[in-house]
Parts: C-alpha cells; sequence; structure tokens
C-alpha cells in the first residue's frame, strides 16, 4: 500500500536499497509556507484545525523530499488535556500559568478521554493519511512522562529544568504519581494516534540527557518501557532522548525499534552500547545545516559512513533549526538519497 516503505523496513531491520531520511522538527519551522500559515493563524489553531495541520505535515514531503511525514502537533497537547493551560509564546517558547508545585495540584489534573480532548489530533492523522495517499509512511508521536513534567512543574523551557528536579527529588511521591497519570494519557493517546493510522511512533525526551543514569532510570525510562510496551506489537516505536547516551543499552533492552542520538556521540560508540538488534536515527548537528552546502554535502556522507549500511534511519541530532534555507535542508535529504554504500 505505500509506495515509500524504506523506513518502516529500517526500522524492522530488514535490508533497503538506500537509507531513508527524515528531520526532526521538518513540520513548520523553516518553511516560507509555513511561516504564511503561521501568520494567519495562532499556534494551537494550526494543531487543533486538521486541514492546517495536514497542509503543514505535508509540505517537507513535497518541497524537501523526505522519506517520511511528522504529524503537525506538539508534546505540550497532553498536559493541555489533561487540565493545564498552555500558552505559546512568539519568540519565547511554551508558558504555563498555573504549573504543579505540590501533591494538591494534582486535583486539578484529570487522566482524559482522549477522543474527547485530542481527537483533533486523531482527526488531522486520518486527513494526512488520506492526502498523502501512499507517498510515505506517518509518524506519530508524543513526549516522554519525564519531559512533559518538566514543562508542567517549571511552567516554561529552561536549559537545566532545576525545578522540575527539585521538585521530584522533594516530593518523589507526588513526582511518580504525576509521571504515572502523564504515561496512563501518553499511552491512550498514542494508541488513539496508531488507531487513527501512524505507522510509526516516536517518543521526545528531549530532556532526559540532565538526568544521570540512575536518576534516568528512575524517573524517565521506568515510564517510556511501559509506554513501549503497550505499542511495540503493534506499531513501530523510535525512543529519543537526547543527550541520554549513558542509557542506549537499557533504552535498547527495552523493545523499541529504533533509537535516536544526538551529535555528541560517535555512531560507532552508540552501536556498540545498543547492541545489534535495533536501527539507530539521527546524527546531524542541526546547526551544522548552516554550512555551505559542499560542506553539509561532505559531512553527510561522513556521517552515512560511520553508520555504515542497513540499521540506520538518517536524521538530525535534534529538530532543524527555524533559520535554516530551504536549499540546505534539501541537500541534506538528497545527499543521503544519492548516497551508495557499496
Ligand atoms: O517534528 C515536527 O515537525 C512536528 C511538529 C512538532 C512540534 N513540536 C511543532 C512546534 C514536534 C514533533 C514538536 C515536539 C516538541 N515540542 C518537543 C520535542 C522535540 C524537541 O525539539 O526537543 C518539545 C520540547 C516541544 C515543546 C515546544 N514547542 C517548544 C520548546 C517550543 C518553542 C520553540 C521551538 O520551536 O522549539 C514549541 C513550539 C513549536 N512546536 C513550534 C513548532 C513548529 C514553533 C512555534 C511556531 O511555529 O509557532
Amino acid at each position: 500500500m505505500l509506495q515509500n516503505d524504506l523506513l518502516l523496513r529500517t526500522l524492522r531491520g530488514e535490508k533497503t536499497e538506500r537509507t531513508p531520511v527524515w528531520m526532526m522538527r521538518q513540520a513548520g519551522r523553516y518553511l516560507p509556507d509555513y511561516m504564511a500559515l503561521k501568520a494567519k493563524y495562532s499556534f494551537f489553531e494550526r494543531c487543533e484545525r486538521p486541514e492546517l495541520a495536514t497542509e503543514i505535515t505535508i509540505q517537507p514531503v513535497e518541497q524537501v523530499g523526505v522519506d517520511a511525514a511528522i504529524i503537525f502537533s506538539d508534546i505540550l497537547v497532553v498536559p493541555q488535556a489533561m487540565g493545564l493551560e498552555v500558552q505559546m509564546i512568539e519568540g519565547k517558547g511554551p508558558f504555563l500559568p498555573d504549573p504543579i508545585k505540590q501533591y494538591s495540584d494534582l486535583k486539578r489534573l484529570i487522566v482524559p478521554d482522549v477522543n474527547e480532548k485530542l481527537g483533533y489530533v486523531f482527526d488531522a492523522l486520518r486527513l494526512t493519511k488520506k492526502e498523502l495517499n501512499g507517498r510515505v509512511p506517518l509518524i506519530g508521536f508524543a513526549g516522554a512522562p519525564w519531559t512533559i513534567l518538566c514543562y508542567m512543574v517549571q511552567g516554561k523551557g529552561s536549559k537545566t529544568f532545576d525545578e522540575a528536579k527539585a521538585f521530584c527529588y522533594t516530593q518523589p511521591e507526588t513526582a511518580h504519581k504525576l509521571l504515572q497519570q502523564i504515561t496512563d494519557t501518553t499511552i491512550a493517546y498514542l494508541k488513539g494516534q496508531v488507531q487513527a493510522g501512524a505507522d510509526v511512533i516516536q517518543i521526545f525526551d528531549s530532556w532526559g540527557g540532565l538526568l544521570g543514569p540512575a536518576d534516568f532510570e528512575n524517573l524517565s525510562l521506568k515510564y517510556i518501557r511501559q509506554i513501549v510496551d503497550a505499542l511495540k506489537d503493534e506499531v513501530l516505536t523510535i525512543i529519543f532522548a537526547k543527550g541520554a547516551w549513558q542509557s542506549l543499552d537499557a533504552m535498547a533492552a527495552t523493545g523499541a525499534h529504533g533509537l535516536g542520538i544526538d551529535w555528541c556521540i560517535k555512531p560507532s560508540y552508540a552501536r556498540q552500547l545498543a547492541g545489534n538488534n535495533i536501527t539507530l536515527q539521527g546524527n546531524f548537528d542541526p546547526a551544522k545545516l548552516l554550512s555551505p552546502i559542499p560542506v553539509i554535502e561532505q559531512e553527510v556522507k561522513e556521517m552515512l559512513k560511520a553508520f555504515g549500511p542497513g540499521r540506520h534511519v538518517a536524521n538530525l541530532g535534534h529538530g532543524i533549526l527555524p533559520n535554516v534555507p530551504v536549499d540546505h535542508a534539501r541537500a541534506f535529504v538528497d545527499t543521503v538519497k544519492n548516497y551508495s554504500h557499496s
């Protein structure tokens, strides 16, 4: 049914003619056609109106030629559905005016009926599936419970998420109760995404790298494992825990099909840690897309060589930056598509 299923076959560990490629945060951010929609509609309007979300999701497939689409939405629709107000402030990022600070704040939260609160994401997935008409697979996603807790407690972006960490270290029972509520919501949400047509699910743990190995296990991986367990027999799964390379072996043991890595770890070392039975995804430094095109081409080839053939999905090591010229993004994608390992 799919005309291009390179991503799915690579995640299953099958041999493919070439390495598949997509870019984290490819929907939105740097594309001029996205900017035009951004000028007309608010962030959550773009998420909530299926025809807008679908248009934004398909733009990079048509304009940059990636091998997969990722649904346009945000990880913070989950805390929103659980009852917290989330604002997206232009130039600043997310802002949650009434963050969770103590046990009594949990009373303000619900584990929602996902069809009622997040049905618009399922509608967007169904419409996108229809519009893609089998061109490429569609990726659904959610934030890892730890990363969602970071925003729910800190109330905004942070380099350290010190308040979120202090919350977990001083009120561990409350923290685990919250993490479990987020996990239960996320499992229902992702199952709904699969029913609506998502071919692959990626879990974004953007702040996993802030935790040492033992805390990563206790506060993050324990909950990611529940999500992967609930999904892995139904859908292909990718865990991307930025900066948490020390736990690649433990992440591989969850049974996920793919692991995202950032540019700070060598592909050969990541492979050694993760073992041979899992696909690695990454790991081009997103800032390098600002280099001249010949430099991008050269460095992408070096990356592909370092990963070797098979069990690799070419991607960035984190989201694409808003100021990347479209022809540079295209050079990244084209270099992967034209590369041969022989
Ligand atoms: O990958 C895609 O293109 C699909 C859409 C997507 C968005 N957010 C849209 C968005 C995805 C997968 C995300 C995930 C997300 N959101 C993460 C995890 C990935 C990562 O980059 O670490 C995180 C931490 C968030 C939270 C969030 N949303 C932040 C910190 C911000 C502000 C700054 C920014 O651009 O990262 C957002 C806003 C947001 N989400 C934008 C987009 C396109 C930019 C705002 C806009 O265009 O109006």
